[in-house]
């Protein structure tokens, strides 16, 4: 009993002491568990004589209540502190900027395509299909490249077992327009074509634009001139454009067209091979036989056909130096078109 002041006061301090709700739970057992101090204290007191116990039994009571009470005072305080700093621990900084989606952006070469077909729809010509898997004969045949033909060496091409073969080019769809339909025709053919090939500037895919006019008097100058006004108008500058005569056994005459160098502007560079000039199709006026075989009179009707490489095309507009590139998937080379909705 004449500890009994000393043991609440040093009760009462380590409470107030006490860091967490644990902490605090340990010396509510301590005092006042069953086997607790001020609990041993009670349980003595039957030692006592008759006439102190009343008196020693108020006095344990008394000290066991302001040890209750502190503990209580003291777990709501802890309680209080603790759900403070989890709420600053679980703070949402309105102020920090959010994560931006970054905006998906058309391909360069779909672009260029688009910007084909926007020059040649606003010239009056359709825009049609055909398909990527052909026959020999609207691949060759029909096209004046007979099986014997030498020019068949010209395209390596990639044939089913079947027989059936990828175009190796978009002068099929030439054949399967006119077979199809009745002159005058005009018409651009966009799309895939492959061939075994692959360096710097060529890959085994790549893609094509036909271009096809067959009417009463068309012309090579009428070829010549629309080729002429779609490069400039496709580079937005006034690039020099030549002819080199050349041969498809489907056109007579045939020519090749070269553009200025976009890079040197016709000094000589790496991209044009010192030469001032790049290469962008081939051309002609389309071969009587060719007229004949998909039912084209071609004592009334003359033609001009045009095909051009739509992935040169793209490189020359946005100074790409490597063909590849197109077709890698690199994101860090294709996210550098994705600005803006221009093509
Ligand atoms: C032809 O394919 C002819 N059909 C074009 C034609 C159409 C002539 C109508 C006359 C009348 P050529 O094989 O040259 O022609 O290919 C045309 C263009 O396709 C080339 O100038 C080049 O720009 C592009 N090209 C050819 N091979 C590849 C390749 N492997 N990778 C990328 N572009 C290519
Ligand atoms: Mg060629």
């Amino acid at each position: 009993m004449e500890n009994l002041d000393a043991l609440t006061s040093d009760a009462l301090q380590a409470i107030e002491q006490a860091q967490d709700i644990p902490g605090l739970e340990q010396l509510r057992v301590q005092y006042l568990g069953k086997k607790g101090s001020l609990t041993d204290l009670l349980k003595g007191l039957g030692k006592l004589d008759s006439s102190e116990r009343p008196q020693a039994g108020a006095s344990i009571n008394a000290a066991k209540g302001k040890v209750q009470d502190a503990l209580e005072a003291r777990k709501l305080t802890l309680s209080a502190e603790a759900a403070a700093s989890q709420q600053i621990a679980e703070a949402v900084d309105v102020t920090l900027p959010g994560r931006r989606q970054s905006a998906g952006g058309l391909h360069p070469v779909t672009r260029t395509l688009q910007r084909i077909e926007s020059i040649f729809t606003s010239a009056g010509f359709d825009v049609v299909q055909g398909p990527e898997i052909e026959d020999d004969y609207h691949n060759f045949e029909a096209l004046n490249i007979p099986a014997h033909h030498p020019a068949r060496a010209m395209h390596d091409t990639f044939y089913f077992d079947s027989g059936l073969l990828l175009r190796t080019h978009t002068s099929t769809v030439q054949v399967r327009v006119m077979e199809k339909g009745e002159a005058p025709f005009r018409f651009i053919c966009p799309g895939r074509v492959y061939r075994c090939d692959s360096d710097l500037t060529h890959t085994p895919m790549f893609h094509q634009v036909e271009g096809m006019l067959v009417d009463e008097n068309a012309t090579m100058a009428d070829l010549k001139g629309l080729l002429v006004e779609f490069l400039q108008v496709f580079f937005e500058a006034d690039l020099d454009v030549r002819f080199r005569p050349s041969y498809f056994p489907f056109t007579e005459p045939s020519a090749e067209m070269d553009v200025q160098c976009v890079s040197c502007k016709g000094e000589g560079c790496r991209v044009c091979s010192q030469t001032g000039w790049l290469e962008v199709g081939g051309c002609g006026m389309v071969h009587p036989n060719v007229l004949r075989s998909s039912n084209v009179d071609p004592e009334k009707y003359t033609g001009f056909a045009f095909g051009m490489g739509v992935d040169r095309l793209a490189m020359l507009r946005y100074q790409i130096n490597d063909l590849r590139l197109l077709f890698d998937n690199d994101l860090r080379f294709l996210r550098q078109f994705s600005e803006g909705q221009g093509i």
